[in-house]
């Protein structure tokens, strides 16, 4: 029997670094996918093979390359904590061949590794014969993220598993939120790699230095997230828009947009975006413009032309699902 899973990536829409805060992030899943299938195998090892450009072998924690060199052990070792979390919850002891197919890219921002693990859980689970509900494959992936130090929060996790919109605030955790518009977006990818650590100990020195007018800014990304929320509610796709360019703008203040990034939103916006914003920890990584159906493929060659590379995107409503191959 062989099982795959598929998890969708996401995107933050607006609140990243005010969450750190206490702020309201509204964060909603892209219909951009990862898959992972998993089959038997004999030996007692985790055999990995990956389109990420490495593939390789797990004997307890050896790692052996097959493609790629031995640091693709670093790039498939969540993948790996990801299933021994569940055979070790379902107190199994086997081996078994996964195989990893992503149209996600890697570390820009977009849930890639949150997705991964997600559906890493999902096919492990039901290969073992069970139907995790949603909370226990948020609960075994953020366990299995939490070794691995990527997210602990469990957002990615719980967008990637749940689908549609979340709203996450650090106190209340999260809230799906029902949205019928299909929030059509292009995300611009700068390609510029940035550490999301040093972009948050960036804003924490900011703070140290000016308070007031930092607290000034929470209390501002506060109404932005209000105000998006209940635009959203209201399928206000316009006004949605604005509520960006005022959150944009709000990241540039606090230090953490970047030159490139604002090529791409002033491209996007000049050629039909409702709205642009940098999506995630900002300094490089991504970018989202809203736009229309329609308006999608014009915001998209603005943005290749400023030097950007463009996916169009939309919000998924399906989160993980798994299906049996006979
Ligand atoms: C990074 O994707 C989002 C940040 O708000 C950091 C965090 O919430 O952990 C920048």
């Amino acid at each position: 029997m062989k099982v795959t899973a598929a998890a969708p990536g996401k995107t933050i829409l607006v609140g990243e670094h005010f969450v750190v805060y206490g702020e309201a992030a509204v964060v909603m899943a892209i219909n951009r996918r990862v898959q992972v299938t998993v089959e038997d195998r004999k030996d007692r090892s985790l055999y990995i093979a990956s389109d990420l450009g490495f593939s390789g072998t797990f004997v307890e924690d050896e790692y052996t390359a097959e493609t790629g060199d031995v640091g693709g052990g670093t790039v498939l070792e969540p993948i790996k904590i990801s299933a021994q979390t569940v055979l070790k919850a379902f107190e199994e002891n086997r081996g078994l061949n996964i195989a990893v197919q992503s149209a996600i890219p890697m570390a820009v921002g977009l849930g890639s590794s949150g997705a991964l693990a997600v559906a890493t859980v999902a096919a492990v689970g039901k290969f073992l014969g069970s139907d995790l509900s949603e909370e226990e494959i948020v609960s075994l992936s953020t366990e299995a993220e939490k070794a691995v130090h990527i997210n602990p929060s469990g957002i990615d996790q719980a967008i990637s598993t749940y689908g549609g919109v979340i709203v996450y605030k650090k106190k209340e955790g999260i809230t799906r939120l029902k949205t019928t518009s299909d929030i059509p977006l292009v995300i611009g990818n700068t390609g510029i790699q940035r550490n999301t650590g040093t972009m948050v100990d960036g804003v924490r020195m900011k703070r140290k230095q000016f308070p007031e007018i930092m607290n000034l800014m929470n209390a501002a990304a506060n109404h932005v997230s209000r105000q998006f929320i209940d635009a959203l509610k209201r399928d206000a796709l316009n006004r949605l828009g604005e509520v960006m360019d005022i959150n944009q703008g709000l990241l540039m203040a606090i230090g953490v947009s970047h030159e490139a990034l604002e090529r791409l939103v002033y491209a996007a916006r000049a050629n039909g975006a409702l709205g642009a914003k940098l999506t995630g920890a900002g300094g490089g990584g991504c970018m989202i413009a809203l736009a229309t159906l329609d308006g999608r493929e014009r915001v998209s060659e603005a943005i290749r032309r400023a030097g950007g590379t463009p996916i169009i995107a939309k919000k998924a409503d399906q989160g993980v699902h798994c299906w049996i191959h006979e």
